[in-house]
């Protein structure tokens, strides 16, 4: 067995263990693997293991892992085709929100749905389902209601946006990449308390302070993370300065170095730096996503 194929195999057992959603344990193994042949015998050597094994859940665990992969033909070429573009646009720095933009306007043309949300593997039906999970989320923690005035920074497509707008006040979307804004602008037309722009990414110096009672970035902190502390602090800073006293910040993601202990202690900080008090700290309440969860409500 290559060398490859020995760290897919582990990287299966240690995902069928943590009990990861299948599309996400999939996106991860073809991202991994260097060709479709590395990871279908990875599944193979995991599923000869598991006969052994008395614990049926992981067994299907598995099983579905294969199931989707067998649904969704075309996964391999999506997964491959948006994280090489991610990696190619790579120039080995900190890279700021104008790289993103170009990146997210080839996205939108060639591939909106994987692009937004690779672990949806370029299924809208998938991406709708764990649109609806986030949304649900939101609701369940009253962060959603008619009279909430919300912000959602890097709202690419609009998913999340046409998912609340019926029960919100009002909500506004940003975004460093103009084509995101305008497929976001088709999905959100018939919204008319929806208003969507295109920003540096820099700021939000367009709205006045305390404008917003939540400002949501779904996935999106980690492009800002790759364009350096200051810029995090910048859009941390702006988000307290245009949410109201008791506003919540929630964000889904704040990485992507894989380290959720670093995280929490870069989040804790720049909390309390910018007058937020944390009430959660990095969860991972989904089925279909493995995004972790962090709300920052803005002290009085
Ligand atoms: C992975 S996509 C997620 C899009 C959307 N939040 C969703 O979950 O469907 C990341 C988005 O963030 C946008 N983005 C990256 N850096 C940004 C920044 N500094 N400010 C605003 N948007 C940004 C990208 O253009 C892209 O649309």
């Amino acid at each position: 067995m290559s060398d490859t194929g020995a760290a897919l195999t582990e990287y299966l057992r240690r995902s069928l263990a943590a009990e990861l959603p299948a599309n996400v344990v999939l996106m991860h193994l073809l991202m991994r693997a260097r060709e479709p042949f590395e990871a279908r015998g990875a599944i193979e050597r995991v599923r000869r293991d598991l006969e052994k094994d008395c614990d049926p859940r992981k067994r299907e665990r598995l099983a579905a892992i294969a199931r989707l992969w067998d649904a969704h033909p075309a996964a391999w070429a999506i997964v491959r085709a948006v994280a090489a573009d991610h990696g190619a646009t790579a120039d080995g720095g900190q890279k700021a929100p104008a790289h993103w933009a170009t990146l997210f306007d080839r996205l939108a043309a060639t591939a909106p749905e994987a692009g937004v949300a690779l672990y949806s593997l370029g299924d809208p039906d998938l991406l709708n389902a764990a649109t609806a999970e986030i949304a649900a989320y939101l609701r369940g923690r009253r962060l959603i209601g008619p009279e909430r005035k919300v912000l959602e920074i890097g709202c690419g497509t609009g998913r999340l946006i046409a998912a609340l707008a019926p029960d919100v006040a009002c909500i506004a979307g940003l975004d460093v990449s103009a084509d995101m804004i305008r497929l976001a602008c088709r999905r959100c037309a018939a919204f008319p308390n929806v208003r969507l722009g295109q920003t540096s990414g820099e700021g939000l110096a367009s709205f006045a302070d305390a404008a917003f009672d939540l400002v949501l970035a779904v996935d999106v902190l980690p492009y800002v993370f790759a364009g350096g502390g200051e810029l995090v602090w910048r859009n941390v800073s702006e988000t307290a300065r245009v949410l109201r006293s008791g506003g919540t910040f929630a964000f889904f993601n704040f990485s992507y170095r894989d380290d959720i202990e670093a995280d929490r202690t870069d989040v804790r900080r720049l909390a309390a730096e910018a007058g937020f008090a944390v009430v959660q700290d990095g969860a991972r309440p989904f089925a279909r996503w493995d995004g972790a969860a962090f709300l920052l409500v803005k002290r009085a």
